[in-house]
């Protein structure tokens, strides 16, 4: 029986949000639909070895390496997200599983690996579902794989498809779902084709604040119903700009996201900064940059002190030199990270 032992291999990229999920329900379900460029360079690579279990011991039964080298601290939450997919996935406890993941980034760089290794994590597992139910369809494969993700961290939802990815509902777009991402359903223009985004790593600490507890605190937030209503306007905005190649619109929604997300934190109780006084400087330089050139670079944050730098493919080199001269003194160990959007999961 060839579903008695066996391996996987799949990478998952790790994706960055346009419009931002912040703030969400039971069961992984968001409270606002997000949209977000899949990006290519960033991945989780993921072995995942299966042995059919001898005994019948109903625990999960698991090893964990990480760059080869056993990792327990993985452990908890390996264990949580088995928990959570158990019921979708019912032969989980009849194997035995070795996982084995190695990331593209540096290791603690203050990159979030949790998009991208909960995501190369669910295509594993629908691979060997897939083993044991051949029928299944490419499209139910992938909406699955994406539905697992989500129950591993939410934007993992995102990093299963490419290039533009949307997950949760939204007047906009009939197919989004809740509970899965899905790709953009429309021709993006080719302004926006290979956007480039380096990636700036201003602090590459572990954040005090984890995105478990900021999404929480968006809960009795006094802000959470004005936000999940914008966040549906900018999501229409941006669609738009997409399709019709309005790179002034995309910069304006973008940057008034990331800065919104933040504001988010700074008035929630708790209230929490997770920028940095580099994080401001590089985003003030962007700016000057930006008017005094004419090129259009925007920024982008994530629930971090880290920059993500979004410009046209066609203004690489002019870009590239502004951030080597003017904003690497502003990242940790003069680190940064080139990426550009890609088409998600691969199966090697
Ligand atoms: O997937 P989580 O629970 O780590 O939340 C991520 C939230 C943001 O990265 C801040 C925004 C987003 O949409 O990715």
């Amino acid at each position: 029986n060839t579903a008695n032992k066996g391996s996987f291999e799949w990478s998952a990229p790790s994706n960055i949000a346009l419009v931002k999920y912040w703030g969400k329900k039971e069961n992984q379900i968001p409270a606002n639909p997000s949209i977000s460029f899949t990006l290519n360079n960033c991945k989780t690579i993921t072995k995942l070895t299966f042995e059919k279990k001898s005994n019948n011991n109903e625990d999960f039964s698991f090893d964990l390496l990480f760059e080869g080298q056993p990792k327990e601290s993985f452990r908890p939450k390996i264990e949580k997200f088995l928990q959570r997919v158990a019921i979708y996935l019912p032969f989980l406890k009849d194997y035995h599983f070795t996982i084995d993941t190695q990331n593209t980034f540096p290791h603690s760089s203050g990159i979030a690996s949790s998009a991208s290794g909960m995501a190369a994590l669910a295509m594993n597992f629908m691979s060997l579902e897939h083993l044991l139910n051949p029928d299944m369809t490419d499209d139910c494969f992938y909406k699955k794989a994406s539905f697992l993700a989500r129950l591993g961290s939410g934007s993992a939802c995102r990093s299963v498809k490419g290039n533009v990815v949307v997950w949760g509902e939204h007047n906009d777009f009939s197919e989004s779902s809740n509970l899965y991402g899905v790709t953009f359903p429309y021709i993006v223009h080719e302004n926006f084709k290979n956007y480039q985004d380096t990636i700036l790593l201003v602090d590459k600490g572990e954040k005090q604040v984890s995105s478990t507890v900021g999404h929480d605190l968006m809960h009795g937030h006094p802000f959470a119903q004005q936000r999940f209503a914008q966040a549906h306007d900018n999501l229409s905005k941006i669609k738009e700009a997409l399709v019709s190649g309005d790179v002034a619109t995309f910069i304006e929604v973008v940057e008034s996201e990331a800065l919104t997300l933040h504001a988010m934190m700074m008035t929630s109780m708790p209230y929490f900064i997770l920028m940095k006084p580099n994080t401001l400087e590089i985003i003030n330089k962007i700016w000057a940059f930006r008017a005094a050139t004419g090129i259009p670079v925007c920024f982008t944050l994530d629930a971090g002190a880290n920059v993500h730098v979004l410009y046209p493919e066609s203004n690489s080199v002019k870009v590239l030199e502004f951030i080597k001269n003017e904003l690497v003194a502003f990242c940790q160990n003069s680190q940064y990270l080139c990426d550009i959007v890609g088409t998600g999961a691969v199966k090697y």
